[in-house]
């Protein structure tokens, strides 16, 4: 375990490990199989203290970080990843409030999520919007002391449970930069209703829905910061925060995965002996542990990255998500493997895990958008490393870039420029 985790630290990964435990572990099968929101099991985390960790103490959190919430899902994860994002969806949704909005939005929006008293779902992408976040087409008008909704979300984790929903709408369609903004919307709300309800291959305890927006009314006050066209500064910072809570649920699942298949494979005998005691099941399952410990470091990283505002957040924050979603997918299916036929069916619980791990390469930004993400920032980066040029050998070749040819491509150039400045009669340099 690393060294820079802190005793608060281990302590809410402590509350999260007992919850885990005691209550997710023995529903998990249970709500996967119903697909329903499992309220017991979000009673349990909320009596635990866990639904304000991520929050300021100044609006009714426990004033921990990304870090905690970190832990936190990767432990409920360990025991179901539905959970894992149950819990972590709330942090997304509160995020955009925590970085873009008003005192009196931050008191009035997180103080009853922190207590557990009302959940939030956070509503960006669009049936034609995913990848592409800047092309929603819901919009909000203001008429008055309202914002007017109208349109369609897609993908709202935690819609249908939740109270609250972070909007993404277009209030300025002409401008390119400051065409959205975030707008608080409330369950119950005229004009709100919960449109279609997904039927999921994972995480099926956590509802996600299409929320439809007709002529839905909501004050002025709850737009994001006061202030309109934020909306994918917005979102976008929101991401940076939220993809280490995305990697923790992926690496704490690939964890639960990984200690199933350890105890199965010391468990299942084969040819006379437990079958890890066979090498190439013990190189299957040394892998595994080695890419979890790998994502596990990169998640904590990341985490801590944000929580100290360091420069380089989007970079990191995509990494974790992508290398601990993607070691996810291949440590679920290797657990699947090592419990052979058995590992395939619906009584066992390996394959729920390998279900669950899925989404998570896919959901606030598949792993082809953070590879962009990260690759984006590495050119950046690489601006500020042009003396390793004066290292790199340069070819040169005759009639191409040796010294005669570029002294006359440069003469021929200006010669041009020339003649086409006289043409157009406008003085040369
Ligand atoms: N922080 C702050 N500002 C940022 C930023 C960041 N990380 N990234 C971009 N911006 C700013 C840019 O500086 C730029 O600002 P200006 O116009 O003032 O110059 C502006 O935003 C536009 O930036 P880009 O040109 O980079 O934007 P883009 O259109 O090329 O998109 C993208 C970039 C990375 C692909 C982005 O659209 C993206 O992240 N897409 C994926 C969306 C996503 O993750 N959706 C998941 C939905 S949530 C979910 O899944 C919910 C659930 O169920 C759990």
């Amino acid at each position: 375990m690393p060294g820079f985790l802190t005793k608060q630290n281990l302590e809410w990964r402590a509350r999260a490990r007992e919850v885990a435990e005691k209550v997710v572990r023995p529903l998990a099968a249970k709500y996967d199989r119903l697909q329903e929101y499992p309220w017991e099991i979000k009673e349990a985390i909320a009596k635990a203290g866990l639904m304000g960790v991520w929050i300021p103490k100044e609006y009714g959190g426990s004033g921990g970080g990304v870090i905690d919430l970190c832990l936190c899902v990767e432990e409920l994860s360990r025991a179901c990843g539905g959970v894992g994002v149950l819990y972590a969806v709330n942090a997304l949704g509160t995020f955009p409030v925590l970085v873009g909005g008003t005192e009196e939005q931050k008191h009035r929006f997180l103080n009853p999520i922190a207590k557990g008293e009302k959940l939030i779902s956070f509503g960006l992408s669009e049936k034609f919007a995913g990848s592409d976040a800047a092309s929603l087409r819901a919009t909000a008008v203001r008429d008055g002391d309202s914002y007017v909704l109208n349109g369609e979300k897609k993908w709202n984790t935690n819609g249908g449970a939740a109270d609250i929903y972070t909007v993404f709408a277009v209030t300025d369609p002409s401008s390119k930069s400051r065409r959205t903004s975030a707008i608080m919307a409330e369950k119950g709300t005229p004009g709100f209703t919960i449109g279609k309800v997904e039927d999921k291959m994972g995480i099926r305890c956590v509802p996600v829905v299409e929320i439809h927006f007709e002529n839905c009314r909501v004050p002025v006050k709850n737009l994001l910061g006061d202030v309109p066209g934020m909306g994918f500064k917005h979102a976008m910072q929101t991401l940076d925060m939220a993809r280490p809570g995305v990697a923790a649920q992926a690496m704490g699942l690939a964890q639960g995965a990984l200690e199933y298949a350890m105890v199965y494979a010391g468990y299942r005998e084969q040819f006379g002996a437990p079958i890890s005691s066979f090498q190439m099941i013990q190189g299957i399952l040394a892998d595994m542990a080695t890419r979890v410990e790998a994502a596990r470091n990169l998640v904590y990283v990341a985490a801590l990255a944000v929580d100290q505002k360091e420069s380089n957040v989007s970079k990191l924050s995509a990494m974790c998500k992508l290398f601990a979603t993607d070691t996810a997918m291949e440590v679920t299916t290797d657990a699947v493997q090592i419990f052979g036929g058995y590992g395939y069916m619906r009584d066992y619980p390996i394959e729920k895990y390998m279900r669950d791990a899925k989404i998570t390469q896919i959901y606030e930004g598949t792993n082809q958008v953070q590879r962009m993400v990260v690759a984006r920032s590495l050119v950046k980066e690489s601006l500020g490393l042009k003396h390793l040029l004066d290292f790199i050998p340069k070819e040169v070749q005759k009639g191409v870039n040796d010294p005669e040819t570029l002294k006359r491509l440069a003469e021929e150039s200006k010669r041009l420029a020339e003649e086409t400045a006289g043409a157009l009669d406008v003085p040369t340099t």
